[in-house]
């Protein structure tokens, strides 16, 4: 496998420069010069590395013709670019999503430089990048920035606001026609029908729009954009060539184009030759709006947000409120290796990008509440996402929610995976509860200020929980057979959803129950509270303790597919793990007979550790599984089931494991390379994120799991609390590679006073604003503590008040 380094030579001054001290205090200021944007953007990590606000819609980028092209980008240099769109997806699987309305920009064309025999296809038009001496393409992103310089030899800035982009194309010394091309067609997948254009050839503004396929789901959006040229520091003027092009023909025109219509599937689009800079060298802006409603919106949104088209204002704007958002969480790079720091501030970063802001852009329905989209997918997010939001971004978290609320109320339940204002596949149960749970568990006190309704959150909840979708491949869950039996059978079908996944649904509904019983008990509804603690606990009821893994006998006890009369089919554990002996089934197709999504029966661990324990036969047996999966290689790192089994040691009172177990897989499986993920990026920032930070969220509830920091120490700052919660660990002496040294924790005080358990901490410390201090040794046998609250909460102990 080839990879390139994609840190460059800045990477290594930028923590000076980023570093302030105020007294001892040091403070890093610009954490946006610590993202190493690249990370992952090649080998399937499906990485966005271009321009975007924190949660923008617009996410402008290069596109390139490589094959895991889902966000837009391939890093590898063999690959040619072939436009530069204006919405992206970041980490997604499925098809390309968006990459909608490419710029193209020709310092030449064949045929003595015509207009007419300019490569318009994509195909034809693309070219590779520029090279570095290393190999690596001679491209440069930092938050709110791409650049490039293509073989063309011309350099391509990007940078964005929420709902418009701003190109910056700098042609070549001696370019006589300058031309910009208009793509109207060419998303990720070529799928537009109806498409529609409109060039003025006085003011050069060129709009459009089409209809294109959604790309994790079956139905289709449309959207519209408007773009607008303007000569850098000189008069650009009229454009003295214009035109549509259709496939590889670009038509030189003397009128201006009203309303074209063209047929089903056609590449088309605009080129235009713009005036060179007489005074010096050419360089064009290229503002392009973008709305889901109208292409008058999408004028509009360009004209609101980029009124003056500088582009070092816009920039510098993006890079702004990507150091506050950043900011807000601190790590001490003091003992700590550069890339360490770097590759905290990079992941944190990444968790920002979706979902996304697309307020005002919804077709759909009138609403003045915010609405959100590219939910990739809460199958993939739930999980911890929301609970890092919870820490340091809870006015986004509120919106979020907000949206998702939104959404219910319009179309009877939460979202699950939702992309380009259309429902997209459900992976397992219906994981916007916990979200939602996750909310009211951190902010229920708060939810007025924030403007969430309890009241309409809780009837989401409960329309995910007892109504049955008309199908339930789409939104919420089959919840008819759930409620009777406790579980989903194998052998039951019925006509609004697909027969498949039953053991994974069965899994993930009892955890969307939990967080139903976590919000119906802060509510004060008790009769719910207990209604759904006992739904959340019908996990155990596809436990067949009798099942082992072949070859190991000791391994025993598993999830495994039951039928409606009570008996047993049989997976083999080791089906849709990495060791898998057969073709595994456990995708989304119709095919899958394993009854499980993307995890095997052995790693797929819900919220009841103590359970779990009990289960499998006390703390020996577990301790001595969790070994098993890790060291045989069914863990799974690619994936997210995975992402919680190396702090399952806390629950079997040995943290010291937890935290090699942590830190192994941020050693094994995280870099600043541009393949430094090791699965595409659903949720790969936030584990990085959490286990630099030496926690990990059990979500819907107040418990973060401990291991121990990569730092000395870590702050959270809260907006909407306006408190500081900072973790000191005392004793820290740097990140040993080998798993052995000072990075155990013995002992934990919380503003000075003893804190019962070293294994989790609770979220009162991080409501208040406190000094957590934590003691390290080097001794790694240590334990959770000795009281009845050293162990962390499990539903089954009764734990989560
Ligand atoms: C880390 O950054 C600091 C501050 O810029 C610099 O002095 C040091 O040499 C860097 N260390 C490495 C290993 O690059
Ligand atoms: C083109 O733009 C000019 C200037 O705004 C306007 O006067 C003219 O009506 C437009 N042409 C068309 C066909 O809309
Ligand atoms: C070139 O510079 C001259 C002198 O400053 C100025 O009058 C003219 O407008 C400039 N041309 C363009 C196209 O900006
Ligand atoms: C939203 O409201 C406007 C103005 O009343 C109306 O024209 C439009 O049809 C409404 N859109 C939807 C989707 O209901
Ligand atoms: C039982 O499991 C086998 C093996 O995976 C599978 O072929 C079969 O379809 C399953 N039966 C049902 C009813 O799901
Ligand atoms: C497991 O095996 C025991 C002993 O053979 C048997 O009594 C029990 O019914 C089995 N349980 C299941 C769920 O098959
Ligand atoms: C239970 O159902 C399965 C699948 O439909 C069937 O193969 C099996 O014979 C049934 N067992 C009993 C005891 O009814
Ligand atoms: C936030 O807290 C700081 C001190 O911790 C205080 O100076 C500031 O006034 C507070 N801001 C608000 C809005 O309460
Ligand atoms: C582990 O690495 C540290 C330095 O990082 C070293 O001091 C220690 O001796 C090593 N221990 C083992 C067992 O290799
Ligand atoms: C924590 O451990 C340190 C080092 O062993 C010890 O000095 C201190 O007394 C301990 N604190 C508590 C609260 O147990
Ligand atoms: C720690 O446990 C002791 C004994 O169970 C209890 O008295 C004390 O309140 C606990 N401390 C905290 C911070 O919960
Ligand atoms: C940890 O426990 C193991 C066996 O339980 C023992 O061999 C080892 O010496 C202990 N390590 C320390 C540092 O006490």
């Amino acid at each position: 496998m080839r990879t390139w380094m994609a840190s460059r030579p800045w990477a290594t001054f930028v923590v000076l420069s980023a570093l302030c001290t105020h007294g001892s205090l040091a403070q890093i200021e610009d954490p946006a010069s610590l993202v190493n944007m690249f990370i992952g953007t090649t080998n399937g990590g499906h990485v966005f590395p271009g321009a975007t606000l924190p949660h923008g819609m617009v996410k402008v980028g290069m596109d390139t013709d490589s094959p895991g092209n889902q966000a837009g980008y391939d890093a590898d240099p063999t690959y040619n670019a072939w436009g530069f769109s204006q919405l992206h997806d970041q980490g997604t699987g499925g098809g390309v999503s968006l990459s909608n309305f490419k710029i193209w920009p020709y310092a030449s064309c064949p045929n003595g430089d015509s207009f007419a025999a300019c490569p318009t296809a994509e195909e034809n038009r693309k070219v590779l990048r520029a090279t570095l001496p290393d190999g690596s393409p001679d491209d440069v992103a930092s938050p709110g920035y791409f650049a490039s310089n293509l073989s063309t030899g011309i350099r391509v800035e990007l940078t964005a606001t929420r709902r418009a982009a701003l190109h910056r194309y700098t042609f070549p010394e001696g370019t006589v026609n300058p031309r910009i091309l208009v793509d109207i067609t060419n998303d990720g997948q070529q799928s537009n029908t109806n498409p529609i254009m409109t060039l003025n050839s006085t003011t050069a503004r060129v709009v459009g729009g089409a209809d294109f396929q959604a790309s994790f789901g079956p139905q289709r959006y449309r959207v519209y954009t408007c773009v607008d040229f303007k000569g850098d520091g000189y008069d650009l003027s009229e454009p003295r060539e214009y035109g549509a092009w259709i496939n590889n023909n670009a038509v030189n025109q003397s009128v201006d184009i009203e309303q074209m219509y063209f047929g089903f599937r056609n590449e088309l689009g605009a080129l235009l030759t713009f005036n060179p800079n007489p005074n010096g060298t050419t360089t064009i802006l290229v503002r392009a709006g973008v709305s889901f409603v109208s292409v008058d919106q999408a004028c509009a949104n360009a004209e609101e947000e980029i009124r003056t088209y500088d582009f070092d204002v816009i920039q510098a704007a993006a890079r702004a409120e990507w150091n506050e958002l950043l900011g807000r969480i601190q790590v001490d790079p003091t003992g700590v290796d550069n890339d360490t720091v770097s590759l905290f501030y990079s992941s944190l970063y990444r968790i920002h990008v979706v979902p996304a802001d697309y307020t005002g852009e919804n077709p759909l329905w009138n609403s003045t509440e915010p609405y959100y989209d590219s939910f990739y997918c809460n199958w993939d997010t739930f999980r911890a996402l929301y609970s890092l939001l919870s820490l340091h971004d809870p006015l986004n978290f509120a919106r979020i929610v907000r949206g998702m609320i939104n959404i219910q109320q319009h179309e009877g339940w939460l979202p699950e995976c939702r992309g380009s204002l259309t429902q997209l596949y459900v992976q397992g149960g219906s994981n916007g509860d916990p979200i939602l749970g996750e909310f009211m568990v951190k902010y229920y006190e708060q939810a007025t200020e924030l403007n969430v309704s309890s009241t309409d959150l809780y009837s989401a909840l409960l329309a995910d929980a007892e109504v049955q979708p008309p199908n339930w491949n789409l939104v919420g869950r089959q919840v008819n057979i759930w409620k009777s039996l406790g579980y989903i059978p194998s052998d039951v079908w019925e006509p609004s959803g697909t027969n498949t996944k039953q053991v994974s649904r069965t899994i993930e509904y009892a955890f969307n129950d939990f967080a139903i019983s976590q919000v119906a008990r802060i509510i004060g509804n008790t009769a719910d509270a207990s209604k759904y603690a006992q739904r959340a606990g019908n996990f155990v009821n596809v436990w067949n303790p009798n099942v082992t893994v072949p070859g190991r006998d000791d391994i025993v006890g598993m999830m495994q597919p039951r039928f409606l009369n009570g008996t047993w089919n049989y997976t083999d554990p080791r089906h849709c793990s990495p060791n898998d002996p057969t073709q595994s089934t456990c995708y989304l197709t119709p095919t899958n007979v394993d009854g499980f999504y993307e995890s095997s029966p052995l790693v797929y661990v819900p919220q009841d550790g103590a359970k779990l324990v009990e289960l499998q036969g006390g703390v020996d047996a577990f301790i001595s599984r969790l070994n098993f999966l890790i060291d045989d290689n069914y863990f799974d790192a690619t994936d997210e089931p995975s992402m919680q089994i190396p702090f399952m040691y806390n629950y079997a009172n040995a943290p010291g494991m937890t935290t090699v177990r942590a830190r192994e897989v941020i050693t094994d499986h995280f870099n600043l390379s541009v393949s430094g993920i090791p699965g595409n990026d659903g949720a790969m920032g936030t584990w990085a994120s959490f286990l630099l930070l030496g926690l990990y969220p059990v979500p819907a509830t107040r418990q973060y799991l401990l291991s121990s920091p990569w730092f000395p120490k870590v702050s959270f700052y809260n907006p909407v609390f306006n408190s500081t919660t900072t973790i000191i660990a005392n004793g820290f002496e740097g990140n040993p590679t080998n798993g052995t040294g000072q990075i155990f924790v013995q002992n934990v005080t919380i503003n000075g006073e003893i804190w019962n358990s070293t294994c989790y901490l609770d979220w009162s410390a991080f409501e208040a604003g406190a000094t957590i201090e934590l003691q390290l040794t080097d001794d790694a046998n240590v334990t959770c503590g000795d009281g009845p609250q050293a162990l962390p909460p499990s539903l089954s102990t009764g734990g989560f008040d």
